[in-house]
């Protein structure tokens, strides 16, 4: 379950998220047995620790509560304080985010004791307010906050955190946004220099929980054995994803000549030996290599044949005719070479294989080639050395980038009557002599929608 699951009145607890709920019990300052998500508590005590180093006593009155729990705190506090102060402070059952165990309402000791009543923890508020600015550090959020009444549906609450993630919890604090416009504004880029054991998967799967989104999405495989450059794009950033897919990417490759193997590179089964002749010229054979031709696609791909992957019928033995695609091999720089191994530099289009473009240098001299390092060093304008990896992510430093950093069209700044036309996907003139794709932001810098040429006209490609 995502630590971000937003329950509000518009998004009610589903009896389904009950079941994925991960509680630990706890006995709290008054020995009454409170449970609570099972990360939240850790963070909560990590959190308890440093504000006692700053002479904050923090207790946790109330995390998670059952339906029926919260309906005997709504009749509690229908008796005690009146109807309209209930309906800002206490939410209906199914929509309180109580029902997480994510939501904690803490208390302060203040002059030796806790506070009893509501009455009470307004008067002490500006104690209160003074460990607000810690909580993003653990990965807090105060859920309710002022100023916020219209987007939460409740009046402030200085005591209501809610445990979101280091990573979110930081950009709703520095945004000053609340879990709601989080969960509908929130997006962008990363740049990731993926390590070598992953899978693209693997990355995009803890990038959607740090960051908890299932909106993401990369932009181009790199297999287990490459490393470097892998781009992700979150929330909606993930609707440029094709875009920065099909840009041309910069490789840094090895080879080791005399094998081939099943999957083409050094983590496949060897399917071939064969002696390197003694002539053969690397260097010639970079230079004369094509950089344009019919690339065939290796049989341990994802590429689909009649609905089914490539690596479907490797893996049961089935004949299959491997499809072939014109590829572009923009840059081809041989860097170093033994009589055996090579290593060279390639920019290349969308869709090239760098284990067949090594198996094809190697047809090119006479024997067999298999890749045995592969570094993507470069997309979109993008390069290893602005990237951040999943570390630098978790420890909350990082660069998070705007579409139009990493995608290169031309960006136009609209005024009002034309933000109007292009948020509502409406055809505009092409006044901006466009010649393919252009895009559209306002004064406030957001990005409202990717327009491409027809005719005359512009019109809508992806609206925002
Ligand atoms: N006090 C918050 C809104 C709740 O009852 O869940
Ligand atoms: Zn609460």
């Amino acid at each position: 379950m995502y630590k971000t699951l937003l329950v509000n009145k518009d998004n009610p607890m589903k009896n389904k998220d009950f079941k994925k709920l991960d509680l630990v019990e706890l006995y709290n300052y008054s020995n009454e047995r409170v449970l609570i998500d099972r990360e939240a508590l850790q963070q909560f005590l990590k959190l308890k620790d440093f504000l006692m180093k700053r002479n904050f006593e923090i207790e946790i009155n109330s995390a998670f509560r059952s339906i029926e729990e919260q309906e005997s705190i709504q009749k509690d506090f229908l008796e005690r304080y009146g109807e309209d102060y209930c309906r800002r402070i206490v939410a209906e059952p199914y929509t309180s985010e109580h029902h997480t165990g994510l939501g904690i309402d803490f208390l302060l000791r203040v002059d030796g004791s806790f506070a009893e009543d509501n009455l009470m923890l307004h008067s002490q508020s500006a104690y209160y307010e003074q460990v607000h600015k810690y909580l993003k550090d653990f990965g807090f959020i105060l859920r309710y906050p002022k100023g916020k009444e219209e987007v939460t549906g409740y009046s402030y609450e200085p005591w209501h955190i809610r445990y979101v993630g280091l990573v979110p919890a930081k950009i709703i604090y520095e945004r000053n946004w609340t879990l709601e416009e989080y969960t509908k504004y929130f997006q962008g880029i990363l740049v990731l220099n993926k390590k070598k054991g992953m899978t693209s998967f693997d990355v995009v799967n803890e990038i959607s929980y740090l960051f908890g989104t299932k909106r993401v999405g990369h932009t181009g495989t790199l297999d287990p054995l490459a490393e470097g450059v892998l781009i992700v794009a979150l929330g909606k950033a993930t609707k440029v994803v094709e875009l920065i897919t099909s840009s041309y990417k910069e490789y840094i490759a090895e080879a080791k000549l005399g094998i081939s193997t099943d999957t083409l590179d050094i983590t496949g089964k060897v399917v071939l030996k064969e002696d390197i002749p003694d002539n053969i010229d690397i260097t010639k054979a970079f230079l004369n290599f094509p950089r344009k031709y019919l690339q065939e696609v290796p049989k341990y791909a994802a590429v689909k044949v009649n609905g089914k992957k490539l690596y479907e019928y490797a893996r049961n033995n089935e004949d299959v005719e491997l499809p072939k695609r014109e590829v572009t091999i923009k840059d081809l720089e041989l860097l170093n070479y033994t009589h055996d191994t090579f290593t060279f530099r390639a920019v290349v289009s969308k869709g090239t294989y760098i284990r067949s473009l090594i198996k094809d240098i190697g047809t090119a001299l006479n024997t067999a080639a298999t890749m045995t390092k592969l570094t993507r060093t470069k997309q979109a304008g993008m390069s290893i050395s602005d990237a951040n990896d999943l570390d630098d992510i978790k420890n909350n430093n990082y660069k998070l980038y705007n579409i139009d950093d990493i995608i290169d069209l031309p960006v136009y700044v609209v005024n009002a009557d034309l933000e109007f036309k292009i948020k509502n996907g409406i055809k505009i003139p092409n006044e901006y002599d466009a010649t393919d794709k252009v895009i559209f932001k306002n004064k406030d810098n957001e990005i409202l929608g990717i327009y491409e040429v027809e005719g005359e006209y512009l019109k809508v490609w992806k609206n925002f």
